[in-house]
């Protein structure tokens, strides 16, 4: 770290929506899935700096609710990947005490997928270093819906008032709960949208985009994103 990183303020959450991969691999007359592959191998890397740079949360966008859509054969390739670099990350991030948890609808997956992605939990429950989200099967507006549905079933046990619900209530009830809301949300590959990620928890969150596609995001790109982020102004709806 040189020495104007040193006095940058790091965001508390940092959230990643990793796009790009199947450009990458286009860009190089390959097919998508071999995106992807390059893709994990730069989360398992990204994912260590962040931890090493002591960031305390970091959500990555991994599959979304939409992108069961995308054809069967990259589908089924991306599970292929998940399962191999859950696997191998393991490993890596026992070393640097990374926790672990997915949070979207777990139920749409195989029962393997699901096997590996609760003993990934389990047996980094108790680590103390840095708690990473990983988003899949993750989309914003459904995880709103669950906290509605689940809200509507304690009024209606009569177990909470409508004139009493807060936005605490609501939090309480997201796959984030009693996480601090993302500072900072980066997306690599040059759009500038949220695409249903963390759309309650981002109301205050500062947006970054680059231009670097995911499997070519390194440390010097995240470097960049936080000396931008340490140039915004938040007034979270203040002066
Ligand atoms: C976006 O690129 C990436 C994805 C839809 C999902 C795959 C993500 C990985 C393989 C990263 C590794 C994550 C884990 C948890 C191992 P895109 O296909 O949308 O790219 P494009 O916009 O160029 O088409």
């Amino acid at each position: 770290m040189n020495e104007k990183q040193s006095n940058l303020i790091l965001p508390t959450h940092v959230g990643i929506i990793m796009d790009g991969n199947g450009r990458w691999a286009k860009k190089r007359g390959l097919p998508r899935y071999v995106g992807h592959t390059y893709g994990a191998q730069t989360f398992r890397k990204i994912t260590r700096y962040i931890s090493s740079k002591g960031v305390k949360v970091l959500t990555l966008y991994a599959f979304s609710t939409e992108n069961w859509k995308r054809p069967p054969e990259e589908v089924g390739a991306i599970m292929k990947i998940f399962r191999q670099y859950l696997t191998d990350a393991l490993t890596d991030f026992r070393d640097d005490e990374i926790k672990l948890v997915f949070i979207g609808d777990k139920s749409a997956f195989d029962s393997h997928m699901i096997e590996l992605i609760n003993e990934t939990e389990e047996i980094s429950k108790n680590r103390k270093g840095m708690l990473l989200n990983i988003a899949m099967n993750y989309g914003g507006r459904n995880e709103i819906l669950y906290a509605v549905k689940n809200l509507c079933a304690d009024v209606k046990a009569g177990i909470i008032q409508p004139n009493d619900i807060t936005d605490k209530d609501i939090q309480s009830r997201l796959y984030t709960a009693n996480i601090p809301d993302p500072d900072l949300i980066i997306r690599t590959g040059g759009e500038h949208r949220l695409s249903n990620f963390l759309l309650y928890q981002s109301a205050y969150s500062e947006f970054y985009s680059t231009e670097t596609l995911w499997p070519d995001f390194n440390a010097s790109d995240f470097d960049k994103a936080i000396e931008e982020y340490n140039q915004r102004n938040r007034r979270f709806g203040g002066v």
